[in-house]
């Protein structure tokens, strides 16, 4: 298991590219298994998370080739159904086989996930709206089996906007006799980008973006290419990177119009951005103000983006408050950053955060993909050296973050062990 090791602080200066989406590439990879043919995605980033789909794709015997940001997958041949438990278990997002395979043939057996690092993730939703279209689940010795001849538009109603629930009904709706009409469907841009790409494949698709999506089904999806929209999250982080160590970093390859809320706290924390097309300058304050962030659903302040703000508020002047409206419990990185010397008194979904002027480094431990990054950060800020341990979460979600890093001036090298 590889480790960072990290020597501070520093004031990142430099242009850093922003890599292409990890959650708009996941479902548009699941899609592929609607088609009878080959799709083509670009801007594909060789992230863990990328592999780990290409090999829970190759399990049903479709074949993906990944190379130069292009990932061509062909799913002319599928022969087995099944996502087992030793990649599920790795990635949440393998459930998003769910909605194509029972879709496209009528069958489809998912290993039930777990829960993750920072607690329960229900899958209740995704179940609940594929019910409605007319699949018979059962869930034994830890899978769920799923049959059904032929789905049929439904009416479904999501009782929280769920970013994975309206992914996997609305691939399976495509392919549904008639109409379905998704309510409180998220509305994050990875959505979007989906139903585009579904789009070009021939499907009938109407409200993305909205909390009502409409989808009247067809006979087959046409094999669909798709350039895979920049990651919003990356963008964010290297955003509050420029914050935290004070720095001025040029943001390319990134949609401003999905960092909204994102941009308007950094900039309460003191941050100076300006957003041009696909692209953003951020300048790092002298010292960063205290400031309140509550995350929500697009738009509001993704969850995402939680742990690095919070990095980031751990060194204000004043003290804060970091409310979690999605995840309850995602704090793992808590503890962590308080062996930096960050003062964060955590009470429920509300965490409050002292400002202290420095941090110092310390041995920490990554525990899930954006807890990981926001360790980082504080390495990056803090006095001395920080060994960042299990780093392989955050590989898989930012491709080569340390080399990014490095570029801007970081002292951040990847160590074996
Ligand atoms: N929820 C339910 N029942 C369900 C599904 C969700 O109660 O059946 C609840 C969840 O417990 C949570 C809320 O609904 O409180 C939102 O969860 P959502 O389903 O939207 O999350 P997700 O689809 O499992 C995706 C991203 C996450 C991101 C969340 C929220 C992917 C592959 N994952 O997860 O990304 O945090 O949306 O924006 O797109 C990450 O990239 O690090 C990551 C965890």
């Amino acid at each position: 298991m590889d480790s960072f090791l990290v020597t501070g602080p520093c004031r990142l200066e430099g242009s850093v590219r922003i890599g292409g989406a990890k959650n708009a590439m996941l479902p548009l990879m699941a899609a592929s298994l609607l088609t009878a043919g080959t799709c083509e995605l670009e801007n594909v980033p060789d992230l863990r998370d990328t592999r780990t789909m290409m090999q829970l794709l190759a399990g049903f015997g479709v074949r993906a080739t990944l190379g130069d940001g292009r990932l061509a997958i062909d799913a002319s041949r599928v022969e087995s159904f099944e996502a087992p438990y030793e990649i599920v278990r790795t990635m949440r997002a393998s459930i998003y086989a769910f909605g194509p395979l029972l879709a496209r043939f009528g069958r489809a057996r998912v290993s039930m996930p777990g829960g993750c690092a920072w607690g329960p993730r229900p899958i209740d939703l995704h179940l609940r709206g594929l019910a409605a279209l007319g699949a018979r689940i059962r869930i034994e010795h830890g899978y769920i089996d799923a049959t059904a001849e032929r789905l049929r538009g439904a009416e479904v109603s999501l009782t929280i906007p769920s970013v994975g629930a309206t992914v996997n009904v609305m691939m399976a709706a495509v392919l549904a006799d008639g109409r379905t009409v998704i309510e409180n469907a998220a509305r994050e841009p990875e959505i979007a980008e989906l139903a585009r790409a579904l789009r070009a494949g021939g499907a009938r698709i109407e409200g993305e973006g909205t909390s009502r999506i409409e989808i009247d089904g067809v006979a087959a999806i046409a094999p669909f290419s798709h350039r895979v929209i920049p990651d919003r999250i990356e963008a964010g982080t290297f955003a509050a990177a420029a914050a935290i160590t004070g720095g001025r970093i040029e943001i390319e390859g990134c949609d401003p119009g999905h960092l909204g809320a994102v941009v308007d706290t950094l900039r309460g924390c003191g941050a100076e951005i300006v957003c041009g097309s696909g692209r953003m300058a951020v300048a790092g304050p002298g010292r960063v103000k205290a400031s309140n962030v509550e995350t929500g659903f697009y738009p509001g302040f993704p969850t995402d983006m939680q742990a690095q703000i919070m990095a980031v508020l751990s060194i204000a002047d004043g003290t804060s408050t970091v409310v979690d409206r999605v995840y309850p419990d995602r704090f793992t990185h808590v503890p962590e950053l308080c062996r930096f010397g960050a003062r964060i008194a955590r009470d429920g979904n509300v965490a409050v955060v002292t400002g202290v002027p420095r941090l110092e480094g310390a041995p920490v431990m990554a525990t899930d993909i954006r807890a990981s990054s926001a360790l980082i950060l504080a390495a990056l800020a803090a006095d001395g050296e920080t060994k960042i341990l299990r780093v392989y979460h955050i590989d898989r979600g930012y491709e080569r973050i340390e080399e990014k890093l490095g570029r801007l001036g970081a002292r951040i090298r990847r160590v074996a062990g």
